[in-house]
């Protein structure tokens, strides 16, 4: 990672460049206010004669798509756009292959780019499409949730869904410039916006304790958007992430694991509750990373103040903490243990999990004890 230009010390500079250093495939990550209407001048610079076919969906294009076509457009970068329906469901090989279509229909040759401009569905949709169109072309991603703000346009993981599970086609396929415009998140519902703050909060509770203790302070000003607490948070948390994929790009050395902190148990009842409406991503990862932080106290490996901490921080931004707080029927501990174990963090039979130290202090502990897991979930389960 290197620190290009204003930091959060410095909120008079107009953005934040922080870049992701990987060689010759290194990209700026541009964070600040307004940035969708300077788009065309940031891929001039940064792309130089590369024309763009944006990708969005029906909801984001409805928002925010005038001012980002009116910068390609000046720049005389403006090829077109194709709109998806919004919702993981776009995440299919039958909207790639009438994206793929469009994408040639609009023209798009091996110098130009795709603009992913949306959350996590068109990001990852987009960034895949970009990667196999044409042999690969050219991918900016513009994010406009928190949550692919801080995680999913940050790393280069495309991909696709299929019915035996999420994101099992894609590529590993890195940007060429992300825009993270801080403004356009002010039209999130505030479900979403606490979803990706979820995310942003995992970052300190990982591995960035001071982080955490800003965030327990000023979290309110990311929610408003007042000073500059929203572009450190997304700063904050690109480097973190940037950091990690430097090191391990395409999840080989183990680097990456750390992010998944929260991620097995919440991923255990995203399934649970059929990855619906129930039960978000974030909401499942915020009850996940109180379990993991409850669980090492309970081993005896964090302080009691610290995992109170957590809950108390999820409490006073209205996430949910509990697997009680899920709606309708609760699973039992076995069924939660049976969907754990499909997880891919599974190795050997052995189950895998991101445990702590304390806020900030996260590790891999590759061998969880099975007995003593099944007696923590039954007692959560239980709804304590
Ligand atoms: N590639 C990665 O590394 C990575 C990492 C994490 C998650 N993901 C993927 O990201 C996806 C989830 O992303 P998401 O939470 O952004 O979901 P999303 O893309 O479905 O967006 C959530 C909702 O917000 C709407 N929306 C987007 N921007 C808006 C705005 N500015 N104002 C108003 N509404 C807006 C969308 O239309 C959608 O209805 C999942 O498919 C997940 O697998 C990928
Ligand atoms: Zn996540």
């Amino acid at each position: 990672m290197i620190r290009d230009s204003a930091s959060s010390s410095a909120e008079d500079e107009p953005e934040t460049t922080i870049t992701v250093a990987l060689g010759e495939r290194s990209y700026p990550i541009v964070i600040g206010e307004d940035l969708i209407s300077a788009t065309g001048r940031w891929i001039s610079a940064t792309v130089p004669n590369a024309r763009c076919a944006i990708v969005s969906d029906k909801t984001v294009a409805a928002l925010h798509l005038a001012p980002l076509k009116a910068s390609l457009d000046e720049a005389k970068l403006y090829l077109g756009e194709a709109i998806v329906t919004p919702g993981e469901a776009s995440k299919s090989f039958p909207v790639l292959a009438t994206l793929s279509e469009r994408l040639l229909e609009l023209g798009v040759e091996r110098g130009d780019c795709v603009v992913a401009f949306g959350g996590g569905v068109v990001g990852d949709l987009a960034g895949f499409a970009a990667s196999i169109l044409r042999r690969g072309v050219r991918l900016v991603q513009i994010p406009t949730t928190l949550l692919a703000q801080v995680d999913s346009s940050v790393g280069g993981k495309t991909g696709i869904d299929m019915p035996q599970g999420k994101n099992l086609i894609g590529a590993f396929y890195q940007p060429a410039l992300v825009l993270a415009d801080t403004n356009v998140l002010d039209t999130l519902t505030p479900r979403d916006f606490r979803c990706g703050y979820a995310e942003v909060a995992k970052y300190g509770l990982l591995g960035d304790a001071e982080f955490f203790a800003w965030l327990e302070q000023d979290w309110s000003d990311i929610f408003t958007g007042l000073g500059g607490a929203r572009r450190r948070a997304i700063e904050t948390s690109c480097r973190a992430k940037g950091a990690v994929v430097a090191e391990d790009e395409r999840e080989e050395s183990g680097a990456r694991a750390l992010l998944n902190l929260g991620h097995t148990f919440g991923h255990a009842l995203e399934a649970y509750a059929g990855y619906s409406d129930r039960l978000l991503h974030g909401e499942a990862i915020a009850i996940g990373m109180r379990l993991a932080f409850t669980f090492s106290f309970e081993q005896g490996l964090c302080p009691a103040d610290d995992a109170a901490r957590v809950k108390r921080h999820f409490e006073a931004v209205g996430l949910p903490t509990k697997i009680a707080d899920l709606l309708g029927e609760i699973p039992t501990a076995e069924q939660l243990l049976r969907l754990m174990a499909q997880d891919k963090k599974v190795k050997g039979g052995k189950l895998v999990l991101i445990l702590v130290r304390g806020v900030g202090a996260a590790f891999v502990e590759p061998d969880i004890d099975p007995a003593r897991l099944t007696q923590f979930l039954e007692k959560e389960c239980k709804g304590r």
